[in-house]
């Protein structure tokens, strides 16, 4: 794949990896690969805005030469620090020996500590311009966004926002464009990247946005460092991001369990089916068999969330258990829920589950459901009865 006009003078120059299938270690995982967007301004200051992760270093390289065939970049703008957009930023820099570097404060330490390197490095602030030429680029701080070194670039003249991170998606194609894909599994891989990594992150996100959109300024596009480039709608992501921020809720339930003999299972399905026939919509995942990060997208607009586990050694089962570390650290707001379960004696994984209902906030929208051993037919129906209970709780909300 070549290097890309995105703009009069502003090319692609990421890279695609097709074949990646989790990331940040395993905490998410990447069933339609990602890529990595960089992009090179030329300008009479030639520019490029982040780089690639370090395996895709030559690759990246290989599209520059196609625009500039002697390496002669001016400017570095190093948006964020993380691995995937700087790897490729020694090599970029052993070529380039008199390109200044342009990040945050706590960007600069972050590479000093990675990279060891003796860069030319300028700090800049938010509100802070840097003229190219024709073209000034604008830098905004976007500190937890998602990390505290993070900033967006904005191109005035071309009315482009370069945010790094920030409305990007773990999805690797050979189309660059919103206009080019399939728009539904485009705001899937949104939402998924949005509630694995930056739901915790809600509030600070509303905020950025806000302030952003007080500065009045126009976006035509989006250029996010991941997969697809915002061009026809980029109101589309914003809009999204938005309501997400907020927590945002729709008349929807998840529901998640496991299981070890399968009454805990039953017990579910049986609870699936009560919330069905009150017409609410339901999904539900067994944590042992789906993987965690497609669970986790499915709550992101849900109102109501239902988890169960049977018990061992007075907690949940251990997959579950993984699932909820994971999930207590994204801090859902706005939501009720409830919590069942099979036991033999002790029953500890409703208790476990509802403790961490608690620290999350979620509200407690129900006494929780527990049956020990096997269930007889008065419970099936108490379980039928359990989620259709929840799902009108859910409806009055
Ligand atoms: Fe895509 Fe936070 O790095």
């Amino acid at each position: 794949m070549q290097a890309l006009k995105i703009l009069p003078d502003i090319y692609w120059v990421g890279a695609v990896d097709w074949n990646i299938r989790t990331f940040h270690g395993h905490t998410y995982s990447t069933k339609r690969g990602t890529t990595y967007n960089a992009y090179l301004i030329m300008d009479d200051k030639i520019t490029l805005v982040d780089a690639v992760y370090g395996p895709f270093a030559a690759e990246m390289i290989e599209k520059i030469k196609e625009i500039i065939p002697e390496q002669k970049i001016d400017y570095l703008i190093v948006n964020h620090l993380e691995l995937d957009h700087t790897g490729a930023l020694p090599e970029i820099i052993k070529l380039n020996p008199k390109v200044k570097l342009f990040c945050t404060q706590k960007c600069k330490e972050g590479l000093s500590r990675y990279y060891n390197a003796d860069w030319d490095i300028q700090v800049v602030h938010s509100g802070e311009k840097l003229k190219l030429g024709k073209r000034t680029l604008t830098f905004i701080e976007a500190p937890m966004i998602h990390w505290p070194d993070s900033m967006f670039t904005y191109c005035q003249d071309e009315q482009l926002l370069l945010p790094n991170d920030a409305f990007g998606q773990h999805y690797a194609t050979s189309e660059r464009f919103d206009d080019q894909v399939d728009l539904s599994i485009l705001m899937e891989e949104t939402a998924k990247y949005y509630a694995n990594i930056l739901w915790p992150l809600s509030q600070i996100i509303l905020k950025k946005i806000e302030e952003i959109q007080k500065l009045n300024i126009p976006i035509k596009m989006i250029a996010p460092s991941h997969g697809i480039i915002w061009r026809k709608d980029p109101q589309k992501a914003i809009k999204a991001y938005l309501s997400w921020g907020k927590n945002e809720t729709k008349p929807k339930v998840v529901v998640v369990y496991e299981s070890m003999y399968g009454a805990t299972e039953k017990m579910a399905r049986k609870i699936v089916q009560g919330i069905t026939d009150a017409g609410i919509s339901v999904k539900l995942f067994d944590a042992a068999v789906t993987e965690r990060t497609e669970i986790i997208a499915e709550m992101l607009e849900a109102g109501g969330f239902i988890i169960g586990s049977s018990s061992h050694d007075n907690d949940t089962l251990p997959t579950i258990a993984g699932f909820l570390h994971f999930f207590k650290g994204l801090k859902p707001k706005n939501r009720i829920g409830c919590v069942f379960g099979s036991y033999g004696w002790a029953g500890g994984a409703i208790k476990s589950i509802e403790e961490i209902f608690k620290q999350t906030g979620i509200e407690i929208a129900q006494p929780a459901l527990g049956v020990q051993y096997g269930l007889n037919e008065n419970e099936l129906r108490r379980c039928y009865e359990y989620g259709m209970e929840f799902a009108q709780k859910l409806r009055k909300r």
